[in-house]
């Protein structure tokens, strides 16, 4: 099964679609928070396939439940009844929001992103919503009408759905100027922006968006695609600020690896899709369904929030310490282990040479470094991260400025 990097490479860069920023590296195996490329290398695994693999690499619980699901079935479509779907979706409502219990399984995050939004146009009978500058939700036509980067969004302005207005994260002024609210379906907003580069929200912001909302029979969905599941050291981010939505999404580590996405509303709003109106042949598959059971076990079992609050803190603190001195650093900032470093100059040669240097992270925009590590993450294991990009901004000031 040997295959060399180059072998690699040029097969995908010959057959796979060129919509991916590529990295240098053939990723072959991982265990706990560290992967090894295709030839032996070994490095810690701060991009977690952009925020998935939440509880590390080969984590026993999942290896287990997928392992056991493969035995029994791996499909059984939603119009069957199934023992695995019924265990994931008890846990599931026994850690969503009050009231939001009733779900809409899905595989991915923009499909619990396109069930929210048909939900809240089909509920409340408006056809306007808000979204938020910097936004993102995914790049189907209905998540892309939500997502604010033009980049994404200029081929094909012509057919995205219009009735999104964008308004200024975080400006609560900006929602109620010169609209009438009572037009608007829904308000769309991520607790903290993940591709928008970890933006936390002011305080008090999400509270006067739940008021907002409330004032007008506007519905408030809450994405929690990336920052949701302990990522942030609560398992929903919006918790921080104390508001319960009305809808919200869940994607990424939700199938602990395994494609899922899920979206859940209170049932008077889910309760006006008809049967068959809204589908999908994969969605709440068991197989899926019996690793998300394992990873809200997992959360909820193994004191795993409080390794985030622990871990998050002392990565930022160190982050600060030694990091946020260097020439080209202009910021860091971040909530539980949903961290940025945001740079002076363009990230991509300080990524490729953290990855030369055995770290991999991810990117927003053109300056931000993000890092979403395993939530399982130990202070040494975040200790040597920092100190690879430490290494790598030094070598940055040194041969490039
Ligand atoms: C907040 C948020 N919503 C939605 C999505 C879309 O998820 P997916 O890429 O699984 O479609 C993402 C992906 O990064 C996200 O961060």
């Amino acid at each position: 099964m040997n295959i060399t990097f180059e072998e690699i490479k040029e097969i995908e860069d010959r057959h796979l679609a060129p919509t991916y920023q590529k990295m240098p590296i053939a990723i072959r195996y991982g265990k706990g928070c560290k992967v090894w490329d295709v030839n032996g290398k070994e490095y810690i695994d701060f991009m977690t396939g952009y925020g998935v693999a939440i509880l590390g690499h080969g984590h026993p619980r999942i290896v287990n439940a997928i392992k056991e699901q493969l035995e029994n079935i791996v499909i059984a479509h939603s119009s069957l009844y199934n023992e695995s779907r019924t265990l994931f979706l008890k846990k599931l409502i026994s850690v969503t929001p009050k009231g939001l219990s009733s779900a809409y399984l899905s595989n991915s995050g923009a499909e619990a992103i396109e069930a929210a939004l048909k939900a809240a146009l089909k509920a409340t009978k408006r056809k306007k919503i808000i979204a938020m500058g910097g936004a993102y939700h995914g790049k189907t036509l209905g998540a892309l009408a939500l997502t604010f980067a033009e980049k994404y969004r200029k081929a094909f302005d012509d057919i995205i759905y219009k009735g999104v207005d964008f308004v200024e994260y975080g400006n609560l002024e900006a929602v109620e100027k010169g609209k009438r609210l009572e037009e608007y379906a829904a308000i769309f907003v991520e607790p903290i922006q993940g591709e928008g580069g970890i933006r936390l929200p002011p305080e008090g912001y999400l509270k006067g968006l739940r008021e907002v909302a409330d004032k007008n029979g506007i519905l408030l969905v809450v994405d929690e695609v990336q920052s949701g599941l302990g990522r942030t050291g609560k398992m929903w981010a919006h918790e921080h600020w104390d508001i319960v939505p009305d809808v919200m999404t869940i994607g990424k580590g939700i199938g602990g690896g395994i494609p899922m996405g899920v979206t859940v509303a209170r049932p008077e709003i889910m309760n006006v899709f008809e049967v068959g109106e809204h589908t999908s042949t994969m969605g709440g598959n068991p197989l899926a369904c019996a690793a998300g059971k394992a990873v809200l076990d997992a959360l909820t079992e193994d004191n795993i929030l409080q390794n985030v609050q622990n871990v998050g803190e002392h990565m930022l603190r160190i982050l600060n310490e030694e990091v946020r001195g260097s020439r080209i650093v202009r910021e860091v900032r971040g909530k539980g282990l949903m961290v940025a470093v945001e740079l002076r100059v363009k990230f991509l040669e300080i990524l490729f040479k953290a990855i030369e240097l055995g770290l991999l992270t991810l990117y927003s925009g053109k300056t931000i470094l993000r890092m979403l590590p395993p939530l399982i993450i130990s202070r040494e294991e975040a200790e040597k991260a920092t100190s690879i990009l430490r290494e790598t901004l030094n070598w940055y000031e040194k041969s490039k400025i």
